[in-house]
């Protein structure tokens, strides 16, 4: 299934010249990974790959995967590796990938390293991946998951506490009618931090040996923390 809503625009000039190469943004659930991966597509012209929203594309189309992936999510755990594995193979097979590409929430698992490592090492005209940590304490990601907003229709990311839209409930683009996630409860966050802490920490100190590792810190302006993150990259990417 093809990820349209935060791929490159049409027509839109990347301002970067650098080729960014893959990116990957880890931490914790609500840290800011689709938010600044957002930015970075602004910025670099390279698209975003989340498997939050893939599999909740699927979910909302009732394909096989959206049916299986569904109750996964609805508990707050992962979905196997096979299935994540799948789908990712699948959306890095466009064109628009050649450049570079930001997985936000991939991988999650030592299996789903292990998986791209292989993938990558196939590929030898691939740059070598960055992988950037995000990281907020967890009082900021509660309040950031209950406070979190989406527009069905552009994907933008608001917050109540923080980047409320102008009208309540109303996005400030098209004027849809803002939803919340089904797993953006406390209950539910919970679950996912547990996932988080026993089955994604290994992942960044997997990419933490591996060298072009930055982390940064997220309880900053969006802007801010983005300008960050490419001096970072193009800078690992330059040395
Ligand atoms: P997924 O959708 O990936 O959820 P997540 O990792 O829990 O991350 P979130 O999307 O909740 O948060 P985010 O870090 O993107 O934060 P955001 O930018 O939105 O996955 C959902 C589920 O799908 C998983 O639980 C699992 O079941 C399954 N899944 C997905 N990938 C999988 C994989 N690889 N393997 C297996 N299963 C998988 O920001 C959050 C809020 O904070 C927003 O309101 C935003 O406005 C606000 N905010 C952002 N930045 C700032 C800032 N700097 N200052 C103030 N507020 C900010």
């Amino acid at each position: 299934m093809r990820q349209t809503a935060s791929s490159v625009e049409p027509g839109r000039e990347a301002e970067s010249k650098t080729a960014p190469g893959p990116l990957l943004l880890l931490g914790a659930p609500g840290v800011g990974k689709g938010t600044q991966a957002k930015e970075l597509v602004k910025l670099w012209g390279i698209p975003q790959i989340s498997t939050g929203d893939l599999l909740r594309a699927n979910v909302a189309q009732g394909t096989p995967l959206g049916k299986t992936a569904k109750e996964i999510i609805g508990r707050g755990e992962l979905v196997p590796d096979e299935m994540v594995n799948e789908m990712v193979a699948l959306r890095l097979l466009e064109p628009d990938t050649v450049r570079g590409y930001i997985l936000d929430g991939f991988p999650r698992t030592l299996g789903q390293a292990d998986w791209l490592d292989a993938r990558l090492a196939a590929q030898p005209e691939s740059l070598p991946v960055v992988a950037v940590m995000i990281r907020v304490n967890y009082n900021q990601l509660l309040r950031r998951i209950t406070g979190r907003r989406n527009c069905p229709v552009c994907q933008r990311i608001y917050n109540i506490h923080v980047n409320p839209p102008q009208r309540d409930g109303i996005c400030d683009l098209d004027g849809a009618a803002l939803i919340q996630r089904a797993d953006d409860t406390e209950e539910i966050f919970k679950e996912r931090m547990r996932a988080y802490e026993a089955q994604t920490a290994p992942v960044v100190e997997h990419y933490r040996g591996k060298g072009r590792f930055a982390e940064v810190d997220g309880d900053r302006p969006i802007d801010v923390i983005a300008a960050g993150i490419v001096a970072t990259v193009e800078g690992m990417r330059k040395a």
